[in-house]
């Protein structure tokens, strides 16, 4: 798909500059063209020699060198690429973009671009939810640019958090996405994720372990093949991803009511951990300690939103998939939930305490679809996304 395709890639200053040689490789057996811009810091982490020898041609990086203006100006160099990558794209690098710095070479392409521009942000996890950091993105995105990952994971800095790298192969993806459209442009994918809060009083809610992580980079996986995506979220511990529009709701009353406000949809996955269990007449004061002893808590079921979705004999998006968290028996559980709901897909997850699995950055699953059950193997939560978005593509056609 990218085969005639020429990217300037601009190698930015972070440990992640190694995952830019690996992207290059995978760009060019695509039979993309890459003319690669390595600033100063970069130059730190990956050696001119190793970039230019992947890309198969020169390395730029210096504004002021001559016999590079003599041979192709800054402008024209901006301009002869069909879409401007940034990857690793540090937090300095996001700065000067956002504010329209032009005081070296890679930032006055930034500047000079008529393309299209995605960056791939890399930096420590306390440096990418810095406020600043926020707002530059909020700003980047407003300007149109493209933004994949980053990821959560342990980072080279000894810490954990989003802030890594999205790998070479996202990258791709976001790249075929941004200059074809991508295989899911012109589909509409609500996604639902994260748990929800059910509430007892004003101030108490009950709750579970879902951090949104997987809905999350589903949510991503798919935006980056050119999917709309609609992505009602509960409260969850990790940010939205850019790029969707995000419907940010409380409890499962309220989670129904979005998915049903965002139909139609071509494909719907439900990826949201939704408390099954609600408080029947939760309280409109705060409960109080003490005056008739200990307070007795009533429940009452929640709708299920999928079979909900599911069993819809109008509107019905055309593929529905379900996930299904099992502690037990694992795949017979889950094929009786298939069933039982009336979804096409269940992704079914073992998120026994062992595994790490929930609130993890890894995920271990089996798909079941009518045809049986696929265990893939374990990957981080943004490959399995990865992975999954690409089989709705297939199946959407
Ligand atoms: N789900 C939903 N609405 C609910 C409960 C679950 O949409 N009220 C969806 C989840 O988003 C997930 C699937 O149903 O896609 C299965 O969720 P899971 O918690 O595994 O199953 P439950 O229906 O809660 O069944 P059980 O508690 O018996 O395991």
């Amino acid at each position: 798909m990218l085969s005639g395709k020429h990217i300037l890639l601009i190698v930015g200053g972070g440990i992640a500059a190694y995952k830019a040689l690996d992207l290059i490789r995978r760009l060019r057996e695509r039979g993309a063209e890459v003319t690669p811009v390595l600033t100063r810091a970069g130059g730190e982490f990956v050696t001119p020699l190793s970039v230019s020898a992947l890309a198969g041609r020169k390395v730029f990086s210096d504004l002021w060198d001559l016999t590079d203006e003599a041979e192709m100006g800054h402008i024209q160099l901006s301009r002869a690429a069909d879409l401007v990558v940034v990857a690793p794209c540090t937090a300095d690098l996001m700065a000067k973009m956002a504010g329209g710095h032009a005081d070296d070479l890679a930032s006055t392409l930034l500047m000079a671009t008529d393309k299209r521009v995605l960056i791939a942000p890399a930096m420590n996890v306390r440096m990418w939810e810095h406020p600043a950091t926020r707002r530059n993105l909020a700003t980047l995105t407003g300007d149109g640019v493209l933004a994949v990952g980053p990821n959560a994971g342990d980072m080279a800095c000894g810490e954990f958090g989003p802030g890594r790298m999205a790998e070479p192969l996202e990258i791709v993806a976001a790249i075929d996405a941004a200059l074809d459209g991508g295989p899911l442009a012109g589909r509409h994918v609500l996604v639902t994720s994260g748990p929800t809060h059910e509430p007892i009083d004003p101030v108490r809610y009950i709750a579970n372990r879902s951090s949104g992580a997987q809905g999350t980079a589903l949510a991503r996986a798919l935006a980056d093949l050119g999917a709309r995506v609609t992505f009602v979220t509960g409260p969850a511990s990790v940010p939205p991803p850019q790029g969707v529009d995000v419907v940010a709701v409380e409890s499962a009353a309220e989670m129904l009511a979005a998915v049903e406000g965002a139909l139609p949809a071509d494909a719907a996955v439900f990826a949201a951990a939704v408390a099954d269990w609600r408080v029947a007449g939760a309280s409109a004061q705060k409960i109080k300690k003490g005056a008739g002893g200990l307070p007795r808590l009533e429940l009452a079921e929640n709708p299920d939103i999928l079979a909900t979705v599911a069993q819809r004999t109008e509107g019905r998006p055309r593929l529905v998939v379900g996930f299904a968290a099992e502690t037990e028996t694992v795949v017979a559980h889950a094929t009786a939930k298939r069933a039982r709901k009336g979804c096409d897909w269940i992704v079914a997850n073992d998120v026994s305490p062992g595994t790490g699995i929930m609130g993890g950055a890894e995920n271990a699953v089996t798909l079941i679809t009518a045809d049986g059950a696929e265990d893939w193997p374990r990957a981080s939560k943004a490959e399995v996304a990865a992975r999954l978005a690409a089989r709705i593509a297939e199946a959407l056609g």
